[in-house]
């Protein structure tokens, strides 16, 4: 089954993992190989070749001729190849969406859902490529104009996490793309197989429609190549998606030499549960939001707020809840399973021991915390009480499925509870009562950059600007203006009159 649908993607046992340019995959070996693992089995799925340091010369080399060409290519057009893609994406979307599961672990329906945020930024990027819009100023000078532009900004470098292993990079090279740049690639080493299918599809699709090569794909068995592309001045801007801590190594790196940074780091989102929520929408948001991608998402739910009124019946319900998605953990490329496992051994490492440090701080696990016992990454959810959101286990982001629930009192007690935590990612109030959903949203309420009303912390739509604040990074990807980011602004003022007059009234007769 798994050779067959890598077969229909173009891949083999076999891959490398380098895409050059002009048609061609890089048949260097010398750079070590990469094996992901099918988080299901814990068996090896194929074999991937890294990227050599003279292909990453050639690949930078070949970005920036076809830069050259590219920046001066109407956005229109530009959209045009982005049209293609989003195309044959949606022709492949079945099979892309199987492999995002197989390699990832997420469940059919959520890996096709993935290939589906693809097409639609995809769509999204065809309309803003004629909407990249600068403003006009009313000069302070007779017979002048001013205005802005948006000019292209050259090479993106994009670093992508296993979570989301395919949608995160349409969401960056899609719109850099219209906006006239050109993107290398550096995908998470545990998911490159999706990484080479999501380029093999998009590849065909430029050439077969004349476009010249605007993707490119590097893999890093190690650390080495990617520090190397971020320290790299010819890669103005670098997107990376991943943990805070390395996030934070990246944006040392990319201050240095004074580039540009758009970072999507961890969450700690938290849903309020105030007395009037509507409990029917209010639970499967909670269960989706904190088992869903098991508990892999950067939006996932990962604290629950709740109004000590309703907290015994609501805690009771989540348990029953959690038990009926006990009894639908598996397989995740089976669609009937609506959880698959964690993506690594080390991921089950690391929830076990969250669950153990939780439960050392006093914690109850109400439900799950424990290993599967069958091969793969498989773990029970869990749901803790018992712990303050001031306690370290609450305060860090582990990347599982954990739910801490916890009590409050006063609607300002909750605010301070939902954004007393290091990150700022996502954010959601389940209430009925207007006047508290406004003081939620308010510049009192959450601190996130994503802040729901009546739906949960994940699955935010592509068509508005996606990112947080605090050690979530401070970027924004996908909708609303975050193209911006992928051009350099312009400022230009134009004097069509007989004379020079200076700005601010200054006299400068010679
Ligand atoms: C991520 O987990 O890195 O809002 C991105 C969501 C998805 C994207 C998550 N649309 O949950």
């Amino acid at each position: 089954m798994s050779s067959e649908l890598l077969k229909a993607l173009g891949l083999d046992a076999t891959n490398a993992g380098t895409y050059l340019g002009n048609g061609q995959w890089s048949s260097a070996t010398s750079a070590g190989v990469i094996t992901p693992l099918n988080p299901t089995t814990g068996e090896a799925i194929a074999t991937v070749h890294a990227t050599t340091d003279a292909d990453y010369e050639t690949i930078i080399a070949r970005a920036q001729e076809a830069f050259k060409v590219w920046r001066t290519t109407p956005a229109p057009r530009r959209g045009e190849a982005v049209r293609l893609c989003g195309e044959a994406l949606r022709a492949h979307k079945d099979a892309l969406g199987s492999l995002v599961a197989l390699e990832m672990g997420k469940s059919k329906p959520e890996g096709d859902g993935e290939v589906q945020e693809m097409i639609d930024i995809a769509d999204f990027a065809v309309g803003q490529s004629r909407m990249l819009y600068g403003y006009t100023m009313h000069s302070e000078r007779p017979g002048h104009r001013m205005y802005e532009q948006y000019q292209p900004l050259g090479l993106v470098g994009i670093i992508s996490a296993f979570n989301f292993p395919v949608a995160v990079w349409a969401w960056n090279a899609f719109l850099a793309t219209v906006c006239g740049d050109i993107c290398l690639w550096k995908p998470s080493n545990k998911t490159p197989l999706t990484a080479i299918a999501s380029m093999k599809i998009c590849n065909a699709a430029l050439r077969e429609g004349g476009f010249p090569d605007l993707f490119f794909l590097i893999n890093d068995a190690g650390t080495e190549l990617s520090q190397k592309m971020v320290a790299d001045k010819r890669v103005p801007l670098i997107s990376f998606t991943g943990s805070t801590q390395v996030g934070r190594q990246v944006a040392e790196k990319v201050a240095h030499r004074l580039g540009r940074c758009l970072l999507e780091l961890g969450g700690n989102n938290a849903i309020i549960l105030d007395e009037t929520a509507d409990l029917k929408l209010a639970i499967p948001g909670i269960v989706f939001g904190a088992v869903g991608t098991a508990g892999q998402r950067c939006t996932t739910t990962r604290r629950l707020i709740v109004h000590e009124s309703i907290h015994d019946d609501v805690l009771a319900t989540l348990v029953k809840a959690y038990q009926q998605v006990a009894g639908k953990i598996g397989d995740p490329t089976d669609p009937a399973n609506l959880m698959g496992p964690l993506n690594s051994e080390g991921a089950v490492q690391q929830f076990l021991a969250s669950i153990e440090k939780a439960k050392a701080s006093g914690g109850t696990v109400q439900t799950g915390g424990t290993r599967i016992d069958r091969p793969g990454n498989f773990v029970l959810p869990a749901i803790v009480t018992g712990l303050n959101n001031s306690d370290e286990v609450v305060q860090h982001e582990t990347f599982a499925p954990i739910l801490y629930v916890m009590k409050y009192s006063t609607l300002d007690e909750a605010i301070d509870m939902q954004n007393g935590v290091p990150q700022g990612l996502s954010s959601s109030i389940f209430t009925t009562n207007l006047k508290v959903a406004e003081r939620f949203l308010s510049a009192a309420g959450s601190d996130c950059g994503i802040a729901n009303v009546n739906i949960g912390t994940s699955g935010a739509e592509i068509g508005g600007a996606f990112g947080g604040e605090k050690d979530t990074g401070g970027g924004r990807e996908s909708g609303s203006d975050a193209w911006k980011v992928y051009m350099r602004r312009q400022t230009n003022t134009i004097n069509y009159s007989d004379s020079l007059p200076l700005a601010q009234g200054i006299k400068f007769d010679l």
